[in-house]
């Protein structure tokens, strides 16, 4: 039996060899693909482009604040999840901004803090992503988000980069009122779309949450946008690449194999 996923991976240009046996999905095992199931915050919207904003309001440390941000952002959600003290993604992003500030010695006005997270409601969507996602429609594949964002946030953000037809369902991890990681978070896809989970692409920029997917049964795709190196986690997604014109020829592949 040939491991299907370092076929593609060498094809997308990995070199990384550090995949968990059990995650090895085999052409005898495939199952044809129904749909695709997208992380959104630094997946379909860029979050770093908050970074402009941010150092046009702090100079010289705008990259600072918008990486700091990020990263105690999806601590945050780790911890509260971990501890049973969930709270929706929008206060859990303005307590991380709140905190990435003080520790970057920015003083935060209200008036500052409103444009930064008004400006993070209205994130950019990539640059391909919409004609990946009408390429992947055409060929009759079901779409959803899957994101620890809330309801409202994903709203305004999908409906903002004119994304809303193409979405059969944005799932928020609010319902399960657990942060992804956590498995409740990614059973919401195959509970709301009806597909077993090897018959839907998890598709994640976020190598945590691509491995995290990996770990539940999904078949997963890394949009390794910032070329970081692989998670330490025993497990790698089963497909890699740069933007989501790789995903359409991963999904391709997969098609012609399955
Ligand atoms: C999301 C974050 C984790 O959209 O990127 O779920």
């Amino acid at each position: 039996m040939i491991p299907l996923y370092r076929q593609l991976t060498s094809a997308a240009g990995s070199s990384t060899e550090h995949a968990h046996a059990s995650n090895w999905w085999t052409i005898e095992s495939m199952k044809p693909i129904k749909a695709i199931v997208f992380d959104a915050y630094g997946t379909l919207f860029d979050v770093y482009s908050i970074g402009v904003l941010a150092e046009a309001l702090f100079p010289g440390k705008g990259e600072a604040l918008a990486t700091l941000w990020r990263d105690r952002q999806i601590d945050y959600t780790r911890l509260r999840t971990l501890s049973g003290r969930y709270k929706p993604f929008d206060d859990v992003t303005r307590d991380a901004l709140v905190f990435a500030c003080k520790k970057l010695g920015i003083h935060l006005s209200e008036e500052n803090c409103t444009a930064l997270m008004d400006r993070y409601a209205k994130l950019p969507p990539f640059p391909e992503n919409r004609q990946v996602l009408l390429a992947l429609r055409a060929r009759g594949l079901k779409l959803a988000i899957l994101s620890n964002g809330n309801p409202t946030m994903l709203e305004i953000v999908v409906q903002g980069a004119g994304f809303a037809e193409l979405f059969d369902h944005v799932l928020s991890a609010d319902s399960a009122r657990k942060f992804k990681t956590a498995p409740e978070a990614y059973a919401l896809a195959a509970a709301t779309l009806g597909f077993g989970v090897d018959e839907m692409v998890f598709v994640s920029s976020n190598c945590w949450d691509a491995c995290g997917a990996s770990w539940y049964g999904f078949p997963t795709f890394w949009v390794n946008r910032s070329v970081a190196p692989l998670e330490e986690l025993d497990i790698k997604p089963e497909g890699e690449g740069r933007d989501l014109l790789d995903l359409l020829a991963f999904v391709s592949e997969r098609s012609a194999m399955a």
